[in-house]
């Protein structure tokens, strides 16, 4: 395994792919409503981020066909968008998104009500959202990395929610997946130890019933065994000598007194 550790100046990078990243989720945010069909998300995200300067860098990664992975109810993440798909009032989505800018990455995701949701389709949300939180209180130089994962896991449990095991956060720098593989749980190992430089992407992915998982046909597409809906939360996150930054978020961000 090899971890980069990032220099000031690919720092400085690394920063501005998040920001502007950040830009693209609030104007996708903006967009959600009853109506709009995934492909269109997807366009709109495209043409946000080519606006940039910048390059989608999921678009044709290992093959995926779109720049925004769209992800409704109990698909979980790698939703493909089509021009048949229209959201409705009730659904949640996931949307996942990623930018290249003067070769670095950045990576991030949200999951959002379409218009008015149920109580439980937004605790999920919100509950998804507090699990990165609670997982970055130990995103700091000198703690473990499977402390991140542990945090976690525990936060999201303790609502008696599935914790999506067959896919991990990861690096990030100038590629879109660099090691580590940052699992959304406890493990038996206390991982590697964090250094000041590290960029990472967090994203737990959790599902309201079980934690099991498994592919569609179009071998992109996870959703939910048991089609319980799944939500998704994701931030590139620079590990700094104190507080970490969140290359992906720099506005205030608040916690809906979950802690
Ligand atoms: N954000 C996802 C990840 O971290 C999306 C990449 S999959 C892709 O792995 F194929 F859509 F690019
Ligand atoms: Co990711």
């Amino acid at each position: 395994m090899s971890v980069s550790i990032k220099t000031a100046r690919e720092i400085e990078l690394m920063r501005e792919a998040g920001h502007l990243l950040e830009k693209v989720h609030d104007e996708l945010a903006a967009a959600i409503r009853p109506g709009i069909s995934t492909w269109e998300i997807d366009h709109l995200g495209e043409v946000i981020i080519r606006s940039f300067g910048c390059t989608p860098n999921f678009l044709h990664y290992n093959g995926y066909p779109a720049s925004i992975c769209v992800s409704v109810n109990d698909e979980v993440v790698h939703g493909i968008p089509s021009k048949k798909r229209i959201l409705k009032e009730g659904d949640i989505v996931s949307l996942d998104a990623g930018l290249i800018y003067k070769g670095y990455h950045s990576d991030a995701a949200r999951t959002h009500a379409v218009g008015e949701i149920s109580r439980e389709a937004k605790q999920l949300i919100d509950v998804t959202r507090q699990s990165f939180f609670e997982g970055i209180k130990y995103a700091k130089a000198g703690h473990h990395l499977h402390e991140i994962s542990a945090a976690i896991g525990a936060y999201a449990e303790s609502f008696g929610y599935g914790v999506v095991r067959d896919l991990v956060g990861h690096g990030i720098g100038t590629s879109l997946h660099e090691d580590p593989q940052i699992p959304n749980f406890a493990q038996r190992r206390r991982g590697l130890r964090l250094v000041p430089g590290m960029t990472l992407a967090i994203e737990p992915m959790i599902n309201i019933g079980r934690p099991d998982v498994c592919w569609l046909d179009d071998d992109w597409t996870v959703v939910t065994e048991d089609e319980s809906l799944s939500a998704h939360y994701e931030n590139t996150v620079l590990i700094t000598d104190g507080e970490p930054e969140i290359l992906t978020l720099t506005k205030p961000y608040d916690t809906f007194g979950l802690v």
